[in-house]
């Protein structure tokens, strides 16, 4: 019997939580969830970790550019998240065109084989859709997060024998420039993100998956995925659960249309990548969208929006998306409970729309205000009133100290930074 990949290894009274603000607006991300969550008195310790651009430029500058050490996930973040219970992530900023660097995240997921990338969409009270009718929604997508393009095997310029390997490739010979990404797909891969799908329907009380492809032109990668749903779909007709296939385009169109009608997805990478993207959009945009990458030794937590690097260290940024991911990881912890108070505590500041509690995006996308730039709370005005709905008592005296600790623990500057040391 196979462990719940679902949930934390192992079960304690106290766990260790490794995080990393990663860059720019990630360090603000970070402090106003920390914020909510010392207000919570949660059996956690915490453990710094760092990286992404600021440990590329930290790299550089210490082994020289070029150097094969150059990376922007340092062996301390490594071992920081192997020797943790489960990790917290804010956002990470990429810079295009920079010979050498790869992605953090990308990395990550490949080095621990987090295969789920779990992507909840769930409407929250106060945020409307941009759908007539508001429409419930609640989406819990699987994306497949190791395979696929992702694999990264590609070729540039083509060796000459794949102009050979298949006759499709006869027209390609006359081209001036020419270039190939495989996409590869495993029975392994697609059969383990098949069965978390079903597994969490099951769990849950779900009853449909709809497995998204386009096994109709893609023949054999998708073709394979396809017909291993309907395979182990068959399992699961026993617990009322539907296999629901269908065309990613055409999923892509019926989000907009019916989106209620979706509850438990699974997708490949790219396919995935993209419809998680227009599900989040659907329920509030990336501000308050929240994910998990999850696999059999590892599990990190990251909200799906960005470093926002114009509003760096300046607050400016929605703590939402952060907190709805602390609150996937205290559910992966067992913390089930303490993971439902976050949920319901952004939903009621929401609701209640109080002067100084909402941040700028919240105001200009979803309130209209003329004058979002100058009514717009900060991050931490914004955390502190989540928080406050959470535990009254913390005000005052409680709220300063608590402040004054989150923000040396997110601290930015460099002899503060973690990695590479
Ligand atoms: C995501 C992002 C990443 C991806 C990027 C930043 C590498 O778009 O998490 O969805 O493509 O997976
Ligand atoms: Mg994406």
């Amino acid at each position: 019997m196979h462990r719940d990949v679902m949930k934390v290894k192992e079960k304690k009274d106290r766990y260790k939580v490794c995080y990393m603000a990663g860059d720019d607006s990630g360090f603000d991300m970070m402090e106003g969830a920390l914020l909510v969550l010392e207000a919570m008195d949660l059996p956690v310790e915490w453990v710094r970790a760092d990286l992404g651009w600021c440990m590329w430029e930290r790299s550089v500058k210490k082994f020289g550019e070029g150097d094969p050490r150059c990376n922007t996930v340092p062996p301390e973040t490594v071992e920081a998240i192997k020797n943790t219970d489960a990790t917290l992530m804010a956002a990470i900023t990429s810079k295009a065109g920079v010979k050498g660097f790869k992605s953090a995240i990308l990395q990550i997921r490949q080095l621990f084989d987090l295969y789920i990338n779990l992507r909840p969409a769930k409407t929250l009270p106060g945020i409307g859709t941009p759908l007539k009718g508001d429409p419930k929604i609640d989406i819990v997508m699987f994306r497949e997060n190791t395979e696929d393009l992702y694999a990264a095997v590609e070729f540039y310029p083509l060796p000459a024998e794949q102009f050979d390997m298949h006759p499709g490739m006869e027209r390609f010979k006359k081209c001036s420039e020419v270039a190939t990404s495989w996409r590869v797909f495993s029975k392994e891969g697609c059969e383990r993100i098949i069965r978390a799908a079903f597994e969490y329907a099951k769990a849950t009380g779900r009853k449909t998956v709809h497995c998204c492809n386009k096994a109709n032109v893609i023949r054999q990668t998708d073709g394979m995925m396809k017909r291993l749903f309907l395979e182990i779909g068959k399992e699961y007709e026993q617990y009322g659960i539907k296999a629901i296939e269908e065309n990613a385009d055409a999923t892509a169109m019926w989000l907009i249309k019916n989106p209620q009608d979706y509850s438990v997805v699974v997708a490949s990478n790219v396919f995935g990548d993209i419809l998680s993207d227009e599900a989040s959009q659907l329920t509030g945009g990336l501000g308050f969208a929240p994910s998990g990458n999850i696999g059999e030794t590892a599990a990190l937590f990251e909200p799906s929006s960005g470093s926002v690097p114009k509003y760096a260290h300046r607050y400016r940024v929605n703590p939402s998306g952060m907190l709805m991911t602390s609150k996937m990881m205290l559910e992966y912890l067992g913390l089930e409970k303490e993971g439902a108070k976050i949920e319901k505590a952004i939903g009621e500041v929401l609701v209640e729309n109080a002067p100084g509690t909402l941040t700028y995006d919240v105001l200009r996308d979803f309130r209209g205000d003329s004058d979002w730039e100058k009514n717009a709370a900060s991050t931490l005005d914004m955390a502190a009133a989540i928080a406050a709905k959470i535990n009254p008592s913390f005000t005052g005296k409680t709220l300063e100290a608590a402040k004054a600790k989150v923000h040396e623990m997110c601290a930015w500057q460099e002899d503060k930074l973690v990695g590479f040391n």
